[in-house]
């Protein structure tokens, strides 16, 4: 049963839904604004950068910290991506949140910074690149995630670390799907564009 706890606590670390908070200091209900994605994306969009940094900052470090108690305590290989894949299941299915959530980039690359920093500090320039060049976060989010399995592969890592790239990555696909349908039928939001934020 002990063994089990770095993992339950990855999942719970994951799960503190940080958009819905801070969204919620400000009378706002993120779910039921633009997108509707509790990630800091959507909060840029209705309530601006200062906001949107800190939901930012605590989905990485929520990824980051789970990866590292786990290491404290000892896990290694196959275990320690075994709990960043539970971080960022609590973000996505939250047990806070009637197990609904975000779409897991910033957890997934804040377990990444701490599982493997090269890999984290290649893939990151590629998102960011992506998503400036054609102003959508969601391609930024899916090819960083694309990136992150093919340097994986190219710089010869673990099967382990390879696997949990490639499930994450999967993820990402999974809960970007309406972002997907969006992107085809040239209605996703721009990067910038702001969201009505009705009383
Ligand atoms: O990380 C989420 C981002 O890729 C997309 O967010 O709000 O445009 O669905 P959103």
């Amino acid at each position: 049963m002990e063994e089990l706890l770095p993992f339950l606590l990855a999942y719970l670390f994951g799960s503190i839904p940080a958009g819905v908070l801070v969204a919620r200091t400000y009378g706002v209900e993120i779910r039921k604004v633009g997108s509707g994605n509790i990630g800091a994306t959507n909060v840029l969009r209705a309530l601006g950068p200062g906001p949107a940094l800190v939901v930012a900052f605590f989905d990485v470090f929520k990824g980051g910290i789970a990866v590292l108690v786990a290491r404290a305590v000892g896990l290694e290989g196959p275990s320690l991506g075994g709990v960043a894949l539970m971080a960022v299941l609590g973000h996505n299915y939250s047990v806070f949140l009637g197990f609904k959530g975000g779409k897991g980039v910033a957890t997934s690359f804040g377990t990444l910074l701490f599982l493997d920093p090269v890999l984290a500090l290649w893939t990151f320039p590629i998102g960011v690149a992506t998503m400036l060049l054609t102003r959508y976060v969601s391609a930024g989010s899916m090819v960083g995630g694309v990136a992150a399995f093919v340097l994986a592969l190219a710089l010869r890592r673990p099967l382990w670390e390879m696997g949990t790239v490639f499930l994450m990555a999967l993820l990402i696909f999974w809960t970007h799907r309406d972002n997907l349908k969006r992107l085809q039928a040239g209605t996703e939001r721009r990067l910038g564009e702001k969201a009505e934020v009705r009383d």
